[in-house]
């Protein structure tokens, strides 16, 4: 689904320069769950933004679906985007002007299988991740879990096989985190769809099945994980608060 080689970027020039990336290599197959661990600055939006052929300027070889996406013009990179890549944003990136079902269906103007009559495709995404009562509000009456929720409705919509989440629990409280992170990884084994999330929680890169860390632009290692279950560690969390309550 995903490979990478030799992947560099650097930003600025002489001594401003800093290298976000350094020698990147990497084979993401159809299907898996991976997590991009590092501290802040070690390089993980750059390398999400390189895959999801949101950034330009890095040396190297990425192909997505078997196709090398150095060698698309922009609109061919953008119909590679809007029909096999979701994305998933820490501040979920709504437009509060619109309503959810107007916010899910937007992805449908840059083309793709629902640019039209997608009104429909909307709902049965908003109902998959529980939000079929709240069509018609605006981002503005919505929780964070819930706005979330919309977002991965609105990645969701063109049926992509990938989705590029960077710290889609970092504004939410650790339930709410859990919530989400248990919705990710049923997208991954009920729909098969491959799930790259960047974080720099310890706990939320333990919900994947392999883990790559970074430092300083550098991979420094690439594991197999046993996945915990979030569905888990939510019912340990209440289990927790009920005995504190008591
Ligand atoms: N557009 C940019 N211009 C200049 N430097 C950048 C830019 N984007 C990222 N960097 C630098 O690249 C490094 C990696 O950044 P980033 O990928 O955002 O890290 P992370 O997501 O792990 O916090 C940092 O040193 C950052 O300052
Ligand atoms: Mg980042």
């Amino acid at each position: 689904m995903i490979s990478i080689k030799g992947l560099s970027r650097t930003f600025g020039r002489g001594a401003g320069q800093t290298t976000a990336l350094k020698d990147i290599s990497l084979e993401i197959p159809e299907g898996q769950f991976v997590a991009i661990v590092g501290t802040s600055g070690s390089g993980k939006t750059t390398l999400l933004n390189v895959i999801g052929g949101l950034d330009s300027g890095w040396k190297g070889e990425v192909s997505i679906a078997g196709q090398s996406i150095a060698k698309l013009s922009d609109a061919q990179m953008s119909k590679l985007r809007s029909e096999r890549i979701g994305f998933v944003f820490q501040h979920f990136n709504l437009l509060d002007h619109l309503s959810c079902l107007e916010n899910v269906t937007l992805p449908g103007f840059f083309g793709g299988p629902n640019a039209t009559g997608g009104a429909e495709r909307a709902r049965e995404v908003l109902r998959l991740v529980g939000l079929g009562e709240k069509i018609d509000d605006k981002p503005s009456q919505l929780s964070g879990g819930q706005k979330q929720r919309v977002a991965i409705a609105r990645a969701l919509f063109n049926r992509p096989r990938l989705i590029l989440c960077d710290e889609p629990t970092g504004s939410l409280d650790r339930r709410t985190g859990l919530q989400i992170m248990d919705l990710f990884q049923r997208l991954n084994q009920s729909e098969g769809i491959t799930l790259v999330i960047i974080t720099h929680e310890e706990h939320v890169s333990e919900m994947a099945s392999r883990v790559v860390r970074l430092e300083d632009g550098a991979m420094i290692s690439d594991e197999p994980n046993d996945p915990v279950s979030p569905a888990q560690l939510l019912e340990a969390l209440d289990k927790q608060q009920q005995e504190e309550g008591a």
